[in-house]
């Protein structure tokens, strides 16, 4: 790997692996001179926020971009607040500012260790809020035509931990993203853990500083042990099935949508598989939350990870017939992995 770039630091589940370029970008036109000239080399291109949604199974054989683009711009109305963010600012530094600006709207979504270009992606969501409900455009570079084209709320196609960023489009980059807050602010408190809180005399900041204090008690903390946040998604299945399997597990936590589906906890599903804690070789399941898995003292390497998650995929789908669905993206020596490839 001579003259290769070391990657531990640049992803948050701390793997040791290398890829041959990587380049900081700080504005649209280094954008667009760095991917043409990877891209005409014929040689893959990554863009990364703070890695903090991938896990890399090889080493990366092209460039990384890592988008650093950034800026928060406010600007207020009568009745709400829009806010320009650059792609590469950190999102949790996002909420922290806008807390101590009295903008209230964000602090459901603190501590989220990504960048703000990634956010829309898999429509980050956290405490009973998800970012398509104050995301008002994203701004992204077509980079093949180095166009700026503007996708409305209504146009990313929100869904829980999908957009149309996800899988649809190519070549593309997220340089900035639109953020309408409301002046007349309402306490979100029906999430579980957060049903305690008194909705009559709670201030945003208070909820912003209880959020950090659950999240610090029950997520690991990815300066000292690597990790992605959940692996998986929350499995949605039709509600007679959901019904089929509460006739067995009548304890089984389960959450309706809208058009009737229900959404289950896979964490519940995990430690049904009696698997809290569980460890296969040096990756293991987080003991405080399954759906977390980690890299044991940060030696593990991607395969192990993706192994015990391929376990954890085949035990929940034994036992529930459920088919758990990978939240974090698969990085292999080209580029992203279908995840169908490792699981199926
Ligand atoms: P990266 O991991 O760098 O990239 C993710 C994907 O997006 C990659 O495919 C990359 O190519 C692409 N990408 C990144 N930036 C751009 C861009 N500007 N343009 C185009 N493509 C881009 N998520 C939640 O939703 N809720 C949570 O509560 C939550 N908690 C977490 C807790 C922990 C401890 C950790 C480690 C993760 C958590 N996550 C959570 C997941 C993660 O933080 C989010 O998915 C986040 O949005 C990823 O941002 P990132 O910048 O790290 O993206
Ligand atoms: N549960 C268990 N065992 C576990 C974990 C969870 O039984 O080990 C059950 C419990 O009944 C618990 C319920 O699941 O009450 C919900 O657990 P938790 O509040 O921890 O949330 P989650 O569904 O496991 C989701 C998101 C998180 C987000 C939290 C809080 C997904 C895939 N994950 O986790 O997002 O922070 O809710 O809103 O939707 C992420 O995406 O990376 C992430 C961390």
């Amino acid at each position: 790997m001579k003259n290769y770039i070391q990657l531990k630091s640049l992803n948050t589940f701390r793997i040791s692996v290398f890829a041959a370029q990587v380049i900081k970008i700080y504005d649209v036109y280094a954008l667009i001179k760095h991917w043409k000239n990877t891209y005409y080399k014929a040689q893959p291109v990554l863009i990364l926020g703070r890695g903090s949604n991938v896990l890399f199974l090889d080493n990366f054989i092209g460039t990384i971009l890592i988008n650093k683009i950034k800026g928060i711009f406010v600007t207020e109305y009568n009745k709400i607040w829009r806010l320009r963010v650059g792609a590469g600012e950190k999102w949790d530094k996002l909420v922290t500012y806008a807390i101590n600006h009295n903008i209230p709207g964000l602090e459901n979504l603190a501590c989220i260790p990504g960048s703000v270009g990634a956010a829309p992606i898999h429509n980050i969501g956290a405490y009973g809020i998800e970012l398509s409900k104050i995301c008002e455009y994203v701004d992204i570079i077509d980079l093949y035509n180095e166009k700026v084209i503007r996708f409305t709320h209504e146009e990313c196609l929100f869904q829980y931990r999908s957009s149309i960023f996800k899988n649809i489009l190519k070549n593309y980059a997220i340089i900035f993203v639109g953020l309408k807050l409301s002046k007349k602010w309402k306490p979100i408190l029906n999430y579980g853990e957060l049903n305690c809180l008194k909705k009559h005399y709670i201030t945003p900041k208070q909820i912003f500083k209880f959020i950090r204090k659950i999240r610090y008690n029950k997520i690991p903390n990815v300066k000292k042990t690597g990790n992605a946040g959940s692996f998986f998604k929350n499995p949605i299945i039709n509600a007679k099935k959901a019904y089929n399997l509460l006739s067995l597990y009548p304890n089984m936590p389960y959450y309706r949508q809208i058009d009737g589906a229900m959404k289950l906890s896979a964490g519940w599903l995990i430690d049904n598989c009696s698997l809290k804690g569980y460890i296969l070789g040096r990756a293991a399941i987080y003991s405080k939350q399954s759906l977390i898995l980690i890299n044991n003292k940060n030696m593990a390497n991607g395969t192990e990870i993706a192994a015990l998650a391929l376990y954890i995929y085949t035990s929940v789908a034994k036992k529930f017939n459920i088919y758990l669905q990978p939240e974090v993206i698969f990085i292999g020596k080209h580029g992203k992995i279908n995840p169908k490839k490792i699981f199926l």
